[in-house]
């Protein structure tokens, strides 16, 4: 069978999406999972972008292997040789190179001639292969250019070494059959396509991104770049998990593989789902809470005699868990340890300390502890910077004829910090009281809950937003089987995250640093 290799944007064209910023630890840990679940190449970011994109790149390419790390870079010297500066340690670096080809770029954003285009594609690919052998070129908006122009500069960059050829669908314009057309006539007027590979990028504003994406295939594109959960910019990228289960499940008909591990499928599109604070919607395919799920007494019935009557994949093989009653009170670290390694998780020795003591707190408040709830807890300890401010303990005095109030204790150093205010409901005032502590003025931008789990001892999940006085955004996260002690953990997430950022992990806080 042939093979379409799997290009994988999460950590850049994923990253993109609004209110998404992930930081390099962050980064590092998605990348390690993306080598799991055995992507081809990850695209780990845009260098020049900013000196956070730059480190992260240079992280995965010193500390991530056994996978083709690519950087993004425009088509002028000062990308390119920045992309390679971070790429430099990368076991197999490629630069990914890219201008836009349609007249509308062209005209109003580039304002820049065809040939002066065709030249900045082949200077740019050439700057590139001076530093690595494997380069991919990138025609921007490359679905709503005149094919003609299209091909000339696509053999242009082949002609100067360019080693992959991406064909976007930049703003999610194209339809399937148009878009398999397109990418048969490239293959029929380019000189030299046949010695490079054509990979597809789509975008999913018309909800086409992964069916576009397929057609290519059916035409002769052999890389598909995609991220998973389909997130990026605006509506997202093709997901990574449709197009391999949709190729997995047809193989009769497209007869084609994939290097995926499909059992990983589950464990990445929560794990990013986490990372990024991009919760998925219950009804998306493949990776949905509802993808499985048989709510009709006809589907129950027909599954439970024949599995195969109403679901075309096993849920096994994408990774969902399939035992319900995992762990409990009784259970000890040898226990947990063994679990989350079948889970495939292997903390470090800190880092199992603590989400062992996590799950030991949790067990007092709840019977049953899943392999959700496993995750979860997981999730939150592998996202945790060195705290500054650590949730000691709270009051909450609230009711419908009373104004809430809430009394915080904050561990900060080798003291804790106590402090009370009122607000509009028990959060606000949970909210007010750290404040007051940290000294900090951050804006809280979204809050979100959710059940980890179903049943009334389900653990809570909150995810805030927080933007600090200097306009960055950071997400945090916090669980318990009390919201509000799980809402009151998210913002010191937040905080703390905030705090690593702008003074060093477990430093102090921003309005005492420097005094
Ligand atoms: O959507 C797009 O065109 C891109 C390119 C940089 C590949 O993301
Ligand atoms: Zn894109």
């Amino acid at each position: 069978m042939e093979r379409v290799y799997i290009f994988d944007t999460t950590l850049r064209d994923g990253e993109q999406s609004p209110g998404v910023s992930l930081n390099v630890k962050e980064k590092v840990q998605i990348a390690k999972q993306l080598v799991r679940l055995g992507v081809d190449v990850i695209e780990a970011g845009f260098p020049v972008a900013s000196p956070g994109d730059f480190a992260a790149v240079a992280e995965i390419a010193r500390s991530v292997k056994g996978v083709q790390v690519c950087a993004l870079a425009r088509a002028n010297f000062g990308d390119i040789d920045k992309a390679w500066e971070a790429l430099k340690e990368a076991e197999e670096p490629r630069i990914h190179t890219f201008i836009a080809t349609s007249d509308i770029h062209l005209q109003y954003k580039l304002r820049m001639s065809r040939e002066q285009v065709l030249e900045a594609a082949r200077e740019a690919v050439q700057r590139a292969k001076g530093y690595t052998p494997i380069v991919e070129f990138s025609a921007e908006d490359a679905s709503r250019s005149e094919l003609d122009f299209l091909c000339q500069v696509l053999a242009a960059a082949i002609e100067a070494g360019a080693t992959v050829v991406n064909i976007p669908d930049t703003v999610g314009y194209a339809v399937p059959e148009e878009f398999g057309e397109f990418i048969r006539a490239i293959r029929e007027k380019t000189p030299g396509i046949e010695k490079v590979t054509i990979s597809v990028h789509c975008h999913n504003d018309l909800g086409l991104a992964v069916a576009n994406t397929l057609a290519a295939v059916r035409n002769g594109a052999r890389q598909a770049e995609v991220t998973i959960n389909g997130i990026g910019e605006r509506a997202g990228n093709a997901a990574l998990e449709e197009l391999v289960m949709a190729l997995y499940a047809r193989r009769p008909l497209y007869q084609i593989t994939t290097g995926i591990r499909t059992e990983e499928i589950f464990r990445t599109s929560k794990l990013v789902s986490s990372l990024t604070g991009m919760p998925v919607q219950p009804n998306k395919a493949i990776v949905g809470k509802n993808a499985f799920a048989h709510e009709s007494g006809i589907h129950q019935d027909g599954v439970l005699k024949e599995r195969t009557t109403y679901e075309i994949i096993d849920p096994k093989v994408i990774g969902i868990p399939q035992s319900s009653l995992v762990l409990g009170k009784h259970s000890g670290r040898h226990a947990f340890k063994t679990r989350l390694a079948e889970l495939g998780y292997a903390l470090s020795e800190e880092e199992l300390n603590d989400a062992f003591a996590r799950f030991k707190e949790l067990c007092d408040r709840k019977k049953v502890i899943t392999d959700e709830d496993l995750l979860a807890l997981v999730e939150e300890e592998i996202r945790k910077v060195p705290p500054t401010y650590e949730l000691k303990y709270f009051h909450i005095l609230s009711g419908t004829t009373v104004v809430p109030t809430a009394t915080v204790g904050l561990q900060v150093g080798e003291e804790v910090r106590e402090e009370a205010a009122c607000g509009n409901g028990p959060v606000d005032a949970i909210y007010k009281s750290i404040d007051k502590i940290t000294g900090m003025k951050p804006t809280l931008e979204t809050y979100a809950i959710d059940a980890v789990t179903g049943g009334k001892d389900a653990v809570g999940s909150v995810t805030v937003r927080v933007k600090s006085e200097k306009g960055k955004t950071y997400l945090g996260r916090g669980l318990s089987t009390d919201v509000l002690e799980a809402s009151a953990r998210a913002y010191i997430d937040a905080l703390n995250k905030m705090v690593a950022d702008l003074n060093g992990p477990g430093s102090r806080p921003e309005s005492e640093a420097g005094s």
